[in-house]
């Protein structure tokens, strides 16, 4: 049966015509891209997308937490994402009694759903163009500091008019297109977000880093969760009296037989992408500033593995530190691999080299347009010394060594405890500290910790210039490492906590003598005297020509299908269900299925371990009516142009049905932020189908299932 699929997709492959389309597009001007989404198959009306007047698709999908993106599925607020989206309130509930992550969870009931008062979701209520509101009263001859002053000022007063009557309601205006345009978004949040279901690791997470950003792929990467509201359905604060937020749109779910070439959109939150870097920066990035930080984030990763893989305590401890710092670290690699087989570097010049032509051809252009490039590359090549020193101060000071940015919050109180007294604010301070420590002790190891700091110190010293680092340090850090490992009092809540408890003239000494504070102290202070300025004014200087320089793209190139850039607003992207060919001589197909699961099962490796339960149900075959072709599709890949921020994205059929949860790129298309290659560039979905099969037979919580709108 699969080689007969394979077959008919090869077949299909090489026989469909319209290809992938690059671009993430904005909602609100479904009318210029909904004919061509019918070309590719929709079914749907572009009000039935986005409206303001009727309920429509947008009103189903919600910013999950200001990163991912998650879909309503029912009239009661129940809401699918990523299993990795959910990833730190799943781990926030779980410890060794109850380990969640572990052996997964499933409410019973709505009594049984646990709160995450840190959670949001985000509703976008209207997307506006305000671009010509924003640039009243810009003129040429005005100065650059002029104009972002008046356009600062117009955007606060645009903002407050838009929210006065409503306190849910929030709006904020977003430069798009390098602030050649600018749009309002009219969000609403709810803040009474609890967890009902998750899969255990070894689905969730099946694949581990291994598998990340790879296909095939076999992770059942979703989990579960309700948005509640108040007695008028209006956003509230946490309160056992809420009830489930009843939506003005659900998705309905498709079970349906799919096949290659069918209709997909992904309709969510993208977070970021680069298309115009101008060479030289792209130049930079390729080859100086990701694999910097690539090589900074494989020292810590070499030092947490093994430690997880040998001690469940630590495992649970820094299961969500490692996923973070693994996840960007291996898209970096794939990006940069991606980059050079494009030949992205040289298709940038040539792009250039066309710019400047064109530019030639008026005398206008020639004024404004024919010199930007140039200067674009000179800026980066004088100021990349600072991008880079950036870049690694982030790495070390907020992805490296805990203990640096942990005891950097307690200078405060340390060195200012008489002003923060004075003002009443000192107990404040102080219990808001014994918190935070409670928390970060909770998952840390301090013998990992040091090792970390021992490793990337020299990293961090390798590629930042010795004149932005603080005095001495690269002849004084193992010193200074050392000092730390023996005397701070920050290693250990043992130490820590007394000081706190009992706040004094005592403690105040002992903090303000200790090896990790003083360290934190003067790191910081490097950075902010001798690379923040200089960060901050090339910044500057380089928006003024991204604008320029992406203006002169839009007024020159009036044909070319211009996209803007990502930036955390609601976006669509549409294509068909494909698979790929990215290297010489092999051929993706376009879904996998649970006999994967069991081909990849290794007891011996953490990232492919399975649980009994598992194993029984596959070897019991009870797939209910979730089998195409008796199969079970675990996973599919789609042609849609996403980006992080785009995970638990809805994937959404021609007739507006959910089909699946967007959840990963293949490596091979990850540098699709900088470049998108319509031959290669896949998103990975995992198949509703197998979440339902999942939430149904494995969590028991056919309720669940029940409450959702299935059409079949
Ligand atoms: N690569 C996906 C994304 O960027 C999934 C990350 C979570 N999974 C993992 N194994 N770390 O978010
Ligand atoms: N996993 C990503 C996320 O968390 C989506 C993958 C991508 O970058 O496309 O948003």
């Amino acid at each position: 049966m699969r080689k007969l699929a394979a077959i008919f997709t090869l077949f299909l492959g090489i026989h469909t015509s319209v290809s992938a389309v690059e671009g993430m597009w904005i909602p609100s001007l479904i009318d210029m891209f909904h004919s061509d989404m019918v070309t590719y198959g929709l079914k749907l009306n572009a009000d039935e997308i986005y409206s303001t007047n009727q309920a429509s698709l947008k009103d189903a999908i919600v910013q999950f937490n200001g990163g991912c993106t998650a879909e309503i599925v029912s009239d009661q607020g129940l809401i699918l994402t990523n299993h990795h989206c959910g990833f730190d309130a799943i781990q926030k509930h779980s410890s060794l009694e109850h380990d969640y992550l572990r052996d997964g969870f499933w409410a019973k009931n709505f009594n049984e759903e646990l709160a995450c008062p840190w959670l949001r979701v985000t509703f976008v209520r209207e997307i506006r163009d305000v671009t010509e509101d924003v640039l009243a009263g810009v003129t040429e001859s005005m100065s650059s500091e002029k104009i972002n002053m008046l356009i600062k000022e117009n955007i606060a007063k645009l903002e407050e008019d838009a929210t006065s009557n409503n306190s849910h309601i929030k709006a904020k205006i977003k430069p798009f297109n390098l602030g050649n345009e600018y749009y309002m978004l009219i969000t609403e949040d709810y803040n009474d977000i609890r967890l009902v279901g998750t899969p255990p690791s070894a689905i969730g997470k099946y694949g581990g880093d291994t598998d990340n950003w790879v296909w095939p792929r076999h992770t059942g990467d979703f989990s579960v969760f309700r948005i509640y509201a108040n007695q008028n359905n209006e956003s509230a604060k946490y309160s056992e009296d809420n009830q489930p937020y009843k939506p003005a749109h659900s998705l309905p779910i498709s079970c349906k037989p799919k096949k290659s070439g069918d209709f997909t959109m992904i309709y969510g939150f993208p977070g970021h992408t680069d298309q115009h870097y101008a060479s030289g920066k792209l130049k930079f990035y390729m080859e100086t500033e990701r694999p910097a930080r690539i090589k900074m984030r494989q020292k810590t990763l070499d030092i947490i593995k093994p430690a997880m893989n040998a001690n469940q305590l630590t495992k649970i401890q820094y299961a969500s530190k490692q996923a973070r710092i693994a996840n960007a670290w291996k898209k970096w690699i794939g990006q940069i691999g991606g980059l050079k087989q494009l030949n992205a570097l040289s298709k940038k010049q040539n792009f250039e080299e066309e710019y400047m032509a064109k530019a030639a051809e008026k005398t206008d252009w020639k004024k404004n347009y024919y010199g930007v490039v140039a200067d674009l590359n000179k800026l980066q090549a004088q100021n990349e010394k600072y991008e880079l020193a950036r870049a690694m101060f982030i790495e070390y000071f907020y992805v490296g060594a805990e203990i640096i940015r942990f005891s950097n919050d307690f200078e405060e109180l340390a060195f200012s405890s008489d002003k923060l007294e004075s003002e009443g604010k000192l107990d404040e301070a102080v219990n808001k500290l014994l918190r935070r420590s409670k928390n970060f002790y909770k998952n840390y190891n301090a013998d990992l910790d040091m090792q970390i700091l021992t490793a990337t110190t020299p990293v961090y010293l390798e590629y930042t210039s010795a004149d932005l680092i603080p005095d001495g340090l690269n002849q004084n850090w193992e010193n200074i490492v050392n000092d730390i490992q023996e005397n701070s009092v920050f290693r250990d809540s043992s130490t820590l906590q007394p000081l706190l408890e009992n706040w004094g003239k005592k403690s105040i000494k002992k903090l303000q003598k200790d090896p990790a504070l003083l360290y934190s102290m003067k790191l910081m202070n490097a950075y902010r005297m001798k690379v923040a300025p200089k960060y901050a004014a090339f910044v500057n200087e380089e928006e003024k020509l991204m604008k320029r320089y992406v203006g002169g793209m839009l007024e020159m190139f009036p044909d070319k299908k211009i996209w803007a850039d990502a930036n955390s607003t609601l976006r669509i992207a549409y294509g068909k269900l494909e698979g790929s060919a990215p290297h010489d001589g092999m051929q993706y197909l376009h879904y996998t299925t649970i006999d994967g699961i069991m081909q990849k099962y290794d007891p011996e490796n953490p990232d492919f371990v399975l649980t009994d339960r598992f194993i029984e149900l596959y070897k019991k075959g009870d797939f209910g009516d979730y089998l195409q072709d008796d199969e079970l599709w675990v996973c599919f890949t789609a042609s849609n142009h996403t980006t992080g921020g785009n995970s638990g994205s809805p994937c959404i059929d021609a007739e507006g049905n959910l089909i699946g949860i967007n959840f990963d790129r293949s490596w091979e298309s990850t540098m699709s932020d900088f470049m998108f290659d319509e031959s290669r560039c896949r998103n990975i979905i995992v198949d509703i189908r197998y979440v339902l099969w999942v939430i149904d037979k494995y969590g028991e919580a056919s309720h669940l299932v029940d409450e959702m709108n299935i059409v079949k």
